[in-house]
């Protein structure tokens, strides 16, 4: 036997199935197709603790000061559809729809993988656009649709991009304290800043959840 040993597609797809046979989990049955079929870049970084943590921690809190049933939900700069799929495995919510739309061509192959048995129920899309302008590529909202964003450290100006969706809005929103990533053109220092800059009309929850290089702030209510 080699020294070193590299673990190939086939080879995680089988592991991973062997780990959702060990658990009875579905999802992580979907994850081995995923790295099965795309093996697709970026997907161990969607899927590390502290990704998973972090949108745990959304899926809680929503649920806690928003309640689980409503109806359609858009997961805006959605990435590889992982919080989608959380949402959608999640046995205490009852959803009509979920869509996760991001402006990365390659994030919506991966996200229909992941929850493929969703998009055969009609209850997932994944979709290519920028969340500044969805168009018709998103459902109608308004009264009980949820809008999340977990990506807000992606886009210049909350305020403004909050500003598209319908006053009253209900929504879930995630920034950072990572200013080391070129791509987070949009920190904040505190809880607290963020909710100044979001300027949200009632605020249902505010929070910080610390982990070791920077800080991830929540903020969930209504527009
Ligand atoms: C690194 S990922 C997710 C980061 C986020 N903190 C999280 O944990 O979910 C950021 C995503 O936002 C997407 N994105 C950035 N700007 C966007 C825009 N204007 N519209 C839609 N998606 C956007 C990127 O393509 C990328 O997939």
């Amino acid at each position: 036997m080699s020294k070193q040993s590299f673990v190939g597609p086939a080879e995680l797809y089988e592991m991973l199935m062997g780990l959702s046979q060990l658990t009875g989990s579905a999802l992580l049955a979907d994850v081995a197709k995923v790295m099965g079929d795309l093996m697709p870049a970026g997907m161990s970084n969607a899927l590390n603790p502290k990704q998973i943590r972090s949108k745990i921690w959304l899926v809680d809190e929503v649920l806690r000061h928003a309640g689980g049933v409503h109806g359609e939900v858009v997961v805006m700069g959605g990435w590889h559809g992982v919080l989608s799929a959380l949402l959608l495995n999640d046995p205490r919510f009852s959803l009509r729809s979920v869509t996760s739309l991001d402006i990365d061509p390659g994030c919506a192959p991966v996200a229909m993988l992941l929850n493929r048995r969703f998009v055969a129920e009609g209850r997932f899309r994944a979709v290519t656009a920028d969340m500044h302008r969805p168009g018709s590529a998103i459902p109608p909202l308004g009264e009980g649709s949820l809008v999340i964003n977990t990506s807000c450290e992606h886009i210049p100006d909350v305020r403004g991009w909050l500003a598209t969706l319908p006053p009253g809005q209900l929504v879930a929103l995630q920034s950072n304290d990572y200013r080391a990533v070129p791509e987070h053109v949009s920190c904040f220092d505190s809880a607290e800043a963020f909710a100044a800059a979001a300027g949200l009309g009632r605020t249902l929850f505010m929070g910080a959840l610390p982990s070791r290089r920077y800080t991830r702030f929540m903020l969930i209510g209504h527009r």
